[in-house]
């Protein structure tokens, strides 16, 4: 193994008021990405995505859930134009029910319930020359699962990753996956956690990030509100420049 470089780089997230905060994500390092459905996991990792491929890193965006369409069109919604980057190779959309199709015929005959998924196959498929995977989510890998495999698996996965030295954002659905979400806080480098709550002084709900560890990194210890507006989600909207973000009063 090489010595560690000193400073790590850090990849900006495409929301500047979370840069403002964490100073973007550890470079070769997997980050979580927890919360219940609505939280905005997809929202935050499309836009993690775009940026990526943006600044030129080669990123695959592994959806175990949604078709690639259905989140083209979540793009669109927020007037990101997602087609120059699929074109040129910078990112690129990668269906995991397409994996399963291409799936041998050792493994037909056992019924998909008894199956046990296995999370390297996720990044088994990764070209070459891969900087970033955005895999949304872990939860279709984490079924049939006891707490031992799923750490080993996890494990195994996070290793194959570094070793590759790819940067990686892992949607995990806190609901689904509750059985192990410490299990996956602890061992990710990095972990944020989207919430909804009401806040004790107006009494409106609203949606707060809390970064629950980022290893090698000051991090804020207040909830930081947020909301998904017209271009995306966004951070500190309501407070002027240069205030506390996780201010609640007055
Ligand atoms: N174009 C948009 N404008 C404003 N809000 C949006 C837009 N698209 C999605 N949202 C909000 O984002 C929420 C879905 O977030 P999503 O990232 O899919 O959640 P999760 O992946 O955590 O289940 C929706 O419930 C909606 O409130
Ligand atoms: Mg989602």
């Amino acid at each position: 193994m090489t010595a560690a470089k000193r400073t790590m780089r850090r990849l900006p997230t495409g929301i500047p008021g979370l840069d403002r905060a964490i100073g973007g994500i550890p470079e070769g390092r997997a980050m979580l990405v927890t919360g219940d459905a609505g939280a905005g996991k997809t929202v935050l990792a499309l836009q993690f995505a775009r940026e990526c491929a943006m600044s030129g890193l080669r990123t695959v965006y592994l959806s175990t859930e949604e078709d690639a369409g259905d989140l083209r069109v979540q793009a669109t919604s927020f007037f990101w134009d997602l087609r120059p980057l699929e074109t040129d190779g910078r990112l690129g959309f990668l269906e995991f029910s397409e994996l399963r199709a291409q799936e041998t015929a050792a493994s037909v005959g056992i019924g998909l319930e008894n199956r046990k998924a296995r999370m390297t196959e996720l990044v088994e498929h990764l070209k070459e020359g891969t900087r970033v995977l955005v895999l949304d989510s872990l939860s279709t890998h984490t079924a049939n699962l006891d707490h031992q495999e799923f750490r080993d698996q996890f494990d195994l996965m996070l290793t194959k990753l570094r070793a590759r030295d790819i940067t990686a954002m892992i949607v995990f659905d806190s609901a689904t996956s509750k059985r192990f979400n410490q299990a996956a806080l602890y061992h990710a480098y990095g972990a944020i956690w989207l919430q909804r709550r009401e806040n004790p002084f107006t009494g409106q709900r609203e949606r707060v990030m809390d970064i629950v560890k980022i290893r090698g990194t000051k991090t804020p210890i207040q909830l930081l509100p947020y909301e998904i507006t017209r271009t995306g989600l966004e951070l500190g909207v309501a407070s002027p420049p240069g205030a506390g973000t996780a201010s609640a009063g007055p």
